[in-house]
């Protein structure tokens, strides 16, 4: 225990310790009140004496200074004085924080009981002190408990509350149990559902409820709960009169302290039953309906397969018809086009297309008169046949086809035209050339009715004048009798290219090669042209042998070979060729010569047409018949730079195969 004692003579201080003097003491001097408020910084002191009689700063200054500081204010001091005190100096002191007085000389034993007796009180103090301390913290502790215990307490209520109202109002039956299955307590709809009064429904044991539900969620052994908890079971529930239905059970553990409750919810699912048998019926009647769906379905399903397999056949017997058709419509050799009732193309072959100079593409979805308009002075006479549904037939120039003729077929349609047009240039030209044949053998005949009666006069006047001429008096006039009978002979050889004419003239037809004919020919045609200095090729391939008259054809080659080397002025040459084309033979002379006009072209083979001043204009309608007797056709080939004429001859061997081919 510490001690403080202040004097500022050293021999009280000692007489102090030697009064003092203890092992329970820890006696500390100070010999001026600054040294002992030192010491009090420091350490902790059980009591002070303090003397009141000191230089600078006195006892009760001391002690004012002592008692300011909040740790020393209760540290009990005592003034030791020499002096007699007044009352007043004794109250000072005492209101200063003094505990008591001790005057000297003082009684040792009293100062030791003194000293003693505030140690005891300082310790109590403390014990006190520590005491208080520990009661406070104690108090701090049960304070956060018992804020603890209410915040738990509110809890607990709400959770109470919760599940009070919980199970009032749960519509399914909520049991609690013990361990053994006994009901501890019930909601509202236990006792509704079961048809039990609530004490009823205490203590029962829960297999009054659920008959032959006890074991499967109530432990084997002593019935003690084991882990079929919480799990969801089908169950049959009985109520108090003896009825049953169906339920869904579920069992929840809770443990409070050492005992183990069951909480069971007990659900009516005799509707959710009910619900689950109709849907299961529903279900079968669905499936029955479904299979006789599904059996109807693959019937029609199979005729829909038959249907579709006859249309495919259809179809394709369609197709092919179409094809077909189509392949006939494309063979045709002439152009055939369709149009729809707004005049737009619908339909064009493959001649058409040559025929409108466009490819199908560019004409389908055109309207005629717009893609051409040049043709719509047609317009009428193609509106007539739609509209009345008629068919018609005319004849145009083609602007598409240099003017050639064409005859027009137009067939009216429920859906529009379909229109044909024909190249008539072939059948044309041969009414022309039959036109012509027929004014040939006009001639011919006329010749032959003539010919007779004029001939025989003048062989007896070619007679006379032969005999005449060869007597001695018409010596000097012997020219003018040969020219007489030149003129005659002239004469004579013009009727017999007259007669030649005649369609029905007797010919002598003998399998022979043009070649040959040709070749021996060559001599007098080479001698014709030396004369004008121009010159013969001969072309010769090897030709089929053909049937002919070979007289007529010498006559034929002669006047071809004549014409060409007459329409060449200068030299030039002139070919001669034979060659095989397809099933004909063909016999052609060209020339260099500077061609036929166009007009003279139209005139050219009639009798008498010539343009040359000592013509005849025989020699080419000599040919024509000559040729239609040999069923041969005359072709000509004329331009600027030279004419070919060609005989094409059919070939008999050709034509026979063709026949029995
Ligand atoms: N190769 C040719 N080149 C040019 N014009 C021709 C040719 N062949 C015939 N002609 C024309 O045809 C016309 C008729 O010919 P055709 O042979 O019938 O009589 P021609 O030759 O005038 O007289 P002829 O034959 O009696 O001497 C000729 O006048 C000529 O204008
Ligand atoms: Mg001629």
């Amino acid at each position: 225990m510490k001690i403080l004692i202040v004097d500022d003579h050293q021999e009280n201080l000692r007489a102090l310790e030697a009064v003092l003097e203890s092992p329970d003491y820890h006696l500390i001097f100070a010999t001026s009140g600054e040294e002992a408020l030192k010491c009090l910084l420091k350490d902790d002191f059980a009591l002070i004496l303090l003397d009141v009689q000191m230089p600078v700063m006195d006892g009760f200054e001391t002690a004012r200074l002592i008692r300011s500081r909040k740790s020393n204010e209760a540290t009990p001091i005592i003034f030791i004085t020499a002096i007699y005190q007044s009352e007043e100096n004794i109250k000072q002191g005492y209101s200063l924080g003094a505990i008591d007085y001790i005057f000297k000389p003082f009684h040792p034993v009293t100062l030791k009981l003194k000293v003693e007796a505030f140690v005891k009180l300082h310790l109590h103090r403390q014990q006190i002190k520590l005491q208080n301390d520990m009661l406070r913290r104690r108090a701090e502790e049960l304070r956060k408990i018992n804020a603890n215990l209410e915040c738990t307490t509110s809890e607990l209520r709400k959770a109470e509350a919760l599940a009070r109202v919980f199970g009032e109002t749960c519509t399914d039956a909520l049991l609690t149990l013990d361990g053994a299955g006994q009901i501890l307590n019930a909601n509202p709809a236990a006792t509704e559902k079961f048809g039990y009064g609530f004490e009823e429904l205490l203590n029962q044991h829960v297999s009054r409820l659920l008959p032959g539900e006890k074991s499967s969620f109530l432990g084997q052994k002593n019935n003690q709960i084991t882990s079929n908890c919480s799990q969801v079971l089908d169950a049959i529930a009985m109520r108090k009169d003896g009825t049953v239905f169906p339920a869904e059970i579920q069992v929840g553990v809770a443990s409070i302290g050492e005992q183990q409750i069951l909480v069971c919810s007990v659900r009516d699912i005799t509707e959710r039953k009910q619900l689950e048998k109709e849907r299961k019926e529903r279900y079968i009647t669905l499936e029955k309906l479904v299979q006789e769906r599904t059996c109807e379905l693959f019937l029609a399903n199979e005729k829909l397969k038959e249907e579709i397999s006859e249309r495919k056949k259809i179809g394709k017997r369609l197709m092919k018809t179409s094809q077909e058709l189509n392949n006939i419509l494309e063979s045709i050799t002439g152009a055939i086009y369709t149009l729809n009732q707004q005049w737009q193309f619908t339909f064009v072959n493959e001649e058409a297309e040559k025929y409108f100079r466009k490819r199908r593409e560019e004409l389908k979805g055109q309207v005629i008169w717009e893609i051409f308009p040049e043709l719509s002075e047609y317009k009428p006479l193609l509106e007539k046949a739609l509209n009345r549904k008629e068919s018609i037939n005319f004849e145009i120039k083609s602007i598409f086809q240099y003017n050639l003729p064409y005859e027009v077929y137009v067939y009216p349609f429920d859906e529009g035209l379909s229109i044909l047009h024909n190249n008539i240039s072939d059948r044309k030209m041969f009414e022309k050339e039959m036109a012509r044949l027929d004014r040939l053998n006009l001639v011919g005949q006329m010749a032959a009715g003539i010919g007779h009666e004029i001939r025989n006069p003048m062989t007896t006047v070619r007679g006379f004048l032969q005999l005449l001429g060869e007597k001695e008096e018409f010596k000097q006039s012997k020219g003018y009798f040969e020219l007489m009978i030149e003129e005659l002979d002239r004469a004579n050889s013009i009727i017999t290219e007259f007669l030649s004419l005649a369609k029905n003239k007797a010919v002598d037809l003998k399998p022979m090669s043009l070649n040959g004919l040709i070749e021996n020919m060559y001599p007098l045609i080479q001698a014709d042209a030396m004369v004008s200095d121009k010159e013969i090729i001969l072309e010769l391939q090897d030709t089929d042998v053909l049937l002919l008259d070979k007289k007529e054809i010498r006559q034929l080659i002669l006047n071809l070979s004549r014409n060409g080397l007459e329409a060449m002025p200068g030299s030039g040459k002139l070919t001669i060729s034979t060659f095989n084309n397809g099933d004909e033979v063909v016999l052609a002379v060209g020339d260099e010569g500077n061609g036929i006009k166009p007009d003279d072209l139209e005139k050219i083979g009639t009798p008498f047409f010539t343009t040359k001043e000592n013509g005849t204009g025989l020699g080419l309608a000599t040919c024509y018949s000559i040729a239609a007797r040999h069923n041969a056709a005359i072709q000509i080939d004329t331009s600027p730079s030279g004419t070919t004429i060609s005989v094409r001859f059919k070939n008999p061997g050709q034509s026979e195969s063709t026949v029995f081919s």
